[in-house]
């Protein structure tokens, strides 16, 4: 179930990631130590941040520089997928009236994939093209690393000098090493699943601090469906808004995005066919079913589910299962009478 979330998560920032309005203006091209580097365009950002202000002003804060010796923070952002962990940094970043460039990290990302690819152009010369994270640190934007613990550690180690008071990258590719301008600004955004990578502590120790971030409350919920989808009609917010807010104290991980994705699909039904509609329930139920499985029909099932396969994972352990296998003869709780029935 969680590599399908993952992949929903994957779909709907693609969509985050549309082109901006002026993709198609002239590249800029920068030279540095000698060689002409093309950059990349900034993404359009009207991201609005709607509710939990401590999260944006702890992220606001780690980017201030308040004397000329200080260094701004590069933070982590984590939480589930969908939680809005890439929304609160493009807002932030729309806030400070700062272009925005999201590099999407994955399994695959090469560290040059990361700062400088060269290209062939005409007449068989190579070009080489800034990535967004470089192309942030060039014009003094801010970069947002989206999902950086998908990215293995040889991407990260090429980061480093970046994120500590060097603020540079070496390209070896383009055979140059790249200052960052005084006004980059980067956060990195994590998610626990199944497809990540352990980042080693080295590269850790310079992403602080970690930022969680919860689910909204009812209120708040409300608004960021509502923001999203205008056109939705009260009914079926509200029954969104319920459902989300139930899993969120069962402790179960739908998010934002799930909702904002289930009360699409229904409307979508639902204005299909305006002369015999269905139902909204009916629709709506649909939705759920599709969108988020049919365990999530049931809450409270689902919720106990998860309970006891925690719970069955996390048997104590005795000092014994540490130097002992549980079949071992020496075990101290090894039984070797202990047939089948008992
Ligand atoms: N507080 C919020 N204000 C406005 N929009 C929000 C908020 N929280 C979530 N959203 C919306 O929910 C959707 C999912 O958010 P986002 O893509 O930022 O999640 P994420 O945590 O980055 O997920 P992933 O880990 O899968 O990348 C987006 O459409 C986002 O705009
Ligand atoms: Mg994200």
């Amino acid at each position: 179930m969680r590599h399908s979330r993952w992949t929903r998560a994957k779909q709907e920032s693609q969509e985050i990631a549309r082109p901006p309005p002026d993709a198609g203006r002239m590249t800029e091209i920068v030279m540095i130590e000698g060689v002409s580097l093309n950059l990349g365009a900034p993404m359009a950002n009207e991201a609005e941040w709607i509710g939990q202000r401590e999260v944006l002003k702890q992220l606001l804060a780690c980017w201030i520089v308040v004397d000329d010796k200080d260094l701004p923070l590069t933070p982590r952002l984590v939480g589930v997928p969908g939680i809005g962990k890439t929304a609160l940094a493009m807002s932030a970043a729309s806030m400070r009236d700062q272009e925005l460039y999201v590099f999407q990290c994955t399994a695959d990302t090469r560290p040059e994939d990361l700062l400088v690819t060269p290209v062939l152009s005409g007449a068989g010369k190579i070009a080489y093209h800034a990535s967004p994270l470089v192309t942030a640190m060039i014009r003094g934007a801010v970069c947002v690393l989206d999902e950086g613990n998908r990215m293995n550690e040889k991407s990260w180690a090429s980061l480093a000098p970046l994120f500590d008071q060097r603020r540079y990258v070496e390209s070896i590719v383009a055979g140059i090493s790249i200052p960052a301008h005084p006004d980059f600004r980067c956060a990195v955004t994590m998610n626990q699943d199944d497809s990540t990578y352990e980042i080693p502590d080295y590269i850790l120790s310079r992403l602080q601090p970690t930022l969680p971030l919860g689910f909204p409350n009812r209120q708040d919920e409300l608004a960021i469906l509502q923001y999203h989808l205008p056109f939705a009609e009260p009914e079926m917010l509200a029954m969104t808004v319920e459902f989300l807010q139930r899993s969120h104290e069962l402790k179960l991980d739908f998010s934002a995005r799930d909702g904002l994705n289930l009360l699409r699909f229904a409307i979508k039904r639902l204005a299909q066919n305006k002369e015999h509609p269905i139902a909204k329930d009916i629709a709506w139920r649909e939705a759920l079913e599709h969108c988020l499985g049919e365990d999530a029909v049931d809450l409270e099932a689902l919720a106990q589910r998860k309970s006891q396969d925690l719970g069955g994972n996390a048997l104590p352990l005795g000092l014994g299962d540490f130097f002992f296998d549980p079949d071992d003869p020496l075990h101290p709780d090894f039984d070797g009478d202990l047939d089948d029935d008992s």
